[in-house]
């Protein structure tokens, strides 16, 4: 038995996980980790390297001379393909969609899931991901699948990529989230859904401050 604490917020894109968890990291003091952003970083080299998501047998070759490593930058999570620092360019609409096609190779799944692991047996942590309560950490402490309509979570994805410059239409923010839930559901292995002792919390129509609010009682009534 670890003698750290894990706790798996799943859910869909856009539902908020990542902000969130953040945020209870640090109230906790607990390392936050952001599995997203590693499969983020295995689309991002396959792209770089003019592979096309679609072409397996070329993405599980990749995988040797991929390395995804993370780091906290005054308690950032940051993370590094090959020893760059990444973060910034994973944040791409082509990016998401190469990580969603990719993260569905059991090859990729199993690059990933040792250096998840380790992270919490040697961390208090929050992860959050897709599998994380159902695959990752089973025996997590706490578990909550978050969620919120497609129109919502489209919503809020647009403002960001809005903020970050990005020349974006809502149309195609909205078609890409559902074209994502349906690939991130549907896959053989490790497909995005509740374990089956998850808390299901949804955060249509919440702030931000609301659903921290809610998530911080949820997760402090159980450790
Ligand atoms: O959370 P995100 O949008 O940054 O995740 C990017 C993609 O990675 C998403 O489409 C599905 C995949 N993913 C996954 O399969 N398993 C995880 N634990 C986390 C993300």
């Amino acid at each position: 038995m670890s003698e750290f604490v894990a706790i798996a917020i799943d859910g869909p894109s856009g539902a908020g996980k990542s902000t969130i968890a953040k945020r209870l990291a640090a109230t906790l003091g607990f390392v936050y980790v952001d599995t997203g952003a590693m499969y983020r970083t295995v689309g991002l080299a396959t792209l770089r390297r003019g592979i096309k998501s679609e072409d397996t047998a070329a993405v599980i070759a990749a995988l040797s001379d991929i390395d995804v490593s993370i780091a906290y930058v005054d308690g950032a999570q940051r993370v590094f393909l090959n020893g760059e620092d990444v973060s910034d360019q994973i944040r791409t609409p082509e990016v998401s969609m190469a990580a969603s096609t990719t993260s569905a190779i059991p090859e990729v799944r199993k690059f990933l899931f040792e250096t998840q692991q380790k992270l919490a047996r040697e961390n208090n942590v929050i992860m959050d991901g897709r599998d994380i309560g159902t695959v990752v950490l089973p025996n997590a402490k706490v578990k909550i699948f978050l969620s919120a309509s497609v129109e919502d979570r489209a919503r809020r994805r647009y403002d960001e990529l809005k903020e970050k410059g990005m020349d974006v239409s809502f149309e195609d923010v909205l078609e890409d989230m559902k074209q994502r839930d349906y690939n991130d559901s549907h896959r053989d292995v490790a497909p995005l859904k509740p374990a089956d002792d998850a808390v299901p919390v949804d955060t249509t129509g919440n702030t931000l401050e609301e659903s921290v609010a809610l998530l911080e009682s949820i997760v402090k009534e159980r450790l």
